[in-house]
């Protein structure tokens, strides 16, 4: 969504806001702006559309200055215009904010502000606070964006500059992530550490109500009441060229291809042997709570979700806890009735996402232990949760999820292995087949991508259809949710994931020979009865894709084209049957021309509700 970088030292602001965010492209935006302090006073630029025309703008209207503040913005309120991008100014011209998050009084501030006096020129939330810093400014810009602040409701992360205080940067928090990056000489805000990483490795990160006043030899953390906090320097531990191409045309494709290296890290430590126990650092759960649990509740959106059904199916068949997955976004709405015993399980790439946190919430306030499992150290969800098992899987760039959701399942599989482990509700033999499945995963993934051109030519056969439908059954069903929705956002070919159980029930309408049909049939315990879906659907000249595993010599002669993968246990096999489906997808969209990192009205991360 929305991105900020704010910058204060001895280089040129602009040149380092507009690339801050370029490295938070990604996350989808359709207006750019930055504001910067000069002699003359504050200066601003703001383009609709690409950072491309931002500087395509500064070329044709130079912005020099050693303070400033970008922003991407995502429109929530107010249509993408020049008026609506940020930064937006005080009435009198020397106040400047850029702001991600929502705020949700935002309309009763603007009256109240109009009625003072106070001229609007945009139609967003943003616009009140640039005007209530203007309103409780008497000389200490620190103490009017805490006035300001107090007034909010909503949520933000703001960057704040005053042309009176050509020397200080300020960045507050409530809800929206925002970090202070820490330099030699320089000093810099950003709602994503991924922005400043080219510059350091140092991090504050912001909590709650916090506040930092950033000047160009140090900072000052404090509390929104103004109270001085104390903060542990975070050090990233990604090297700067991790959020780069590296040779690759898309994040997507690199980020696939990461999935083999970033799996081995995942295990690293935790399942090395499939004869000793898995140790899962940070799940925090005593042996006796695993064996007393009632009820697992796993919550998540999009792509996490369908890591979430995976982990659902094994936490029940194989850790035998019953277990429900919940979209984030539905919870609340239910008032779900909560348990003794229950461990309620988040799963978010970004630990930003606001409908999970919501869940989280909710979970928590009606006695749920919390575990979430995260990729982004130190996110908001992995703040407020009691363990976090993080996945390690890198920055992901690519809106798309990939690698992130194969190392959320396998990270969701050491979870029930462990809790079946504890609970002593499997064989050892069971339990050591599992964990020797789960080690191969890495190695297997490395074989599926040597596999490439070999998807590229089944993608070929249908970058042109218009219409796919995606099925599969038991531990298999979320990788068919999950392979239509990569497709579905990428390429823009309407598709849909259907459990091949429900086929009957309507999808089977569909099928003709226009609408193709990837049909998850690797070997196990649903093998037959998706043999038997593929049989109705060729019966109607529908063309199938199977996605099969190595050695099956029926599907050959029943489906059109085939997506092969090696064998493995099938409580293992979501793990790696997804990859000839994201690289299906990768090339379908490629063959159609689109622009695969940043798919239209997308965003990397969804922070508002
Ligand atoms: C799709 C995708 C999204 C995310 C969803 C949740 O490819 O990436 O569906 O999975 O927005 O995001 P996180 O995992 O950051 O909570």
């Amino acid at each position: 969504m929305c991105g900020i970088v704010g910058y204060i030292g001895n280089k040129d602001a602009p040149v380092i806001c507009v690339e801050g965010l370029k490295r938070l492209e990604y996350r989808g935006y359709d207006s750019a702006g930055i504001a910067v302090v000069t002699s003359r006073g504050l200066d601003v630029r703001k383009v609709v559309g690409k950072l491309a025309n931002l500087e395509a703008l500064l070329k044709e209207q130079p912005l020099h200055g050693p303070v400033g503040i970008g922003h991407t913005r995502w429109a929530t309120h107010g249509k993408p215009s020049v008026e609506n991008s940020h930064p937006h100014i005080s009435c009198a011209g020397d106040i400047a904010v850029v702001h991600n998050g929502i705020i949700e009084n935002y309309a009763d501030l603007r009256s109240r502000l109009q009625a003072e006096g106070h001229e609007f020129r945009s139609q967003t939330d943003t616009e009140t606070i640039a005007h209530l810093v203007e309103k409780y400014y008497d000389g200490d810009l620190a103490a009017a964006v805490r006035r300001a602040c107090a007034d909010l409701e909503g949520s933000f992360a703001l960057g704040v500059l005053h042309a009176k205080h050509p020397d200080i940067l300020i960045g507050a928090r409530r809800f929206s992530p925002l970090v202070i990056g820490i330099g030699e000489g320089e000093n810099f805000i950003a709602s994503d550490m991924g922005a400043v990483r080219k510059w350091t490795d140092r991090v504050y990160v912001i909590d709650d109500d916090e506040m930092g006043v950033l000047t160009t030899d140090g900072v000052d953390l404090m509390d929104l009441q103004g109270k001085p906090i104390e903060r542990s320097v975070y050090v990233i531990p990604w090297p700067a060229d991790a959020a780069e191409k590296g040779g690759h045309r898309h994040f997507m494709h690199k980020e696939i291809y990461e999935q083999p290296m970033a799996m081995r890290e995942c295990l690293r430590g935790r399942l090395s042997d499939p004869d000793r126990p898995i140790t899962l650092d940070g799940l925090n759960m005593t042996e006796e709570e695993i064996r007393n649990l009632r009820k697992v509740v796993l919550s998540a959106c999009g792509t996490a979700y369908h890591a979430g059904l995976v982990g659902r199916y094994l936490i029940e068949n194989f850790a035998r806890v019953p277990a429900e997955a919940d979209l984030a976004a539905e919870l609340r709405a239910r008032d779900p009735v909560v348990l003794d015993n229950t461990l309620a399980i988040l799963v978010s790439q970004s630990g930003e996402t606001a409908d999970t946190l919501v869940a989280l919430r909710e979970l928590k306030e009606k006695g749920a232990k919390i575990v979430s499992v995260i990729n982004v150290v130190d996110s908001s969800i992995a703040r407020e949760s009691d363990g976090v098992v993080y996945i390690q899987a890198g920055p992901e760039i690519g809106v798309a999820s990939t690698k992130a959701y194969t190392l959320q399942v396998l990270t969701l599989q050491m979870i029930a292995a462990h809790f079946a482990e504890v609970r002593g509700v499997q064989s050892p033999q069971a339990l050591r087949e599992f964990k020797e499945g789960i080690l191969c995963v890495p190695d297997q993934a490395a074989e599926l991508l040597s596999r490439e051109d070999a998807v590229r030519e089944v993608a070929q056969a249908y970058y042109q259809f218009h219409n796919a439908l995606y099925l599969g059954r038991g531990i298999n069903l979320p990788s068919a949710l999950e392979g239509a929705l990569k497709l579905k956002e990428i390429s823009y070919i309407h598709a849909e994931g259907y459990s091949a159980g429900e086929m009957k029930h309507g999808p089977i309408a569909l099928v003709e020979p226009s609408l193709f049909t990837v049909a998850v049939a690797v070997q196990g315990s649903v093998y037959e009865k998706m043999i038997g879906n593929i049989q109705e659907i060729k019966a109607r000249e529908g063309p199938v894709i199977g996605v099969a595993t190595d050695g099956d010599d029926y599907i050959p002669g029943e489906a059109d084209h085939v997506l092969w993968v090696p064998p493995c246990p099938e409580l293992v096999s979501p793990a790696t049957v997804q990859i000839p489906l994201q690289l299906f997808a990768y090339h379908v969209a490629d063959l159609r021309g689109c622009p695969i990192d940043q798919p239209r009205n997308l965003a990397k991360t969804v922070t508002v509700e």
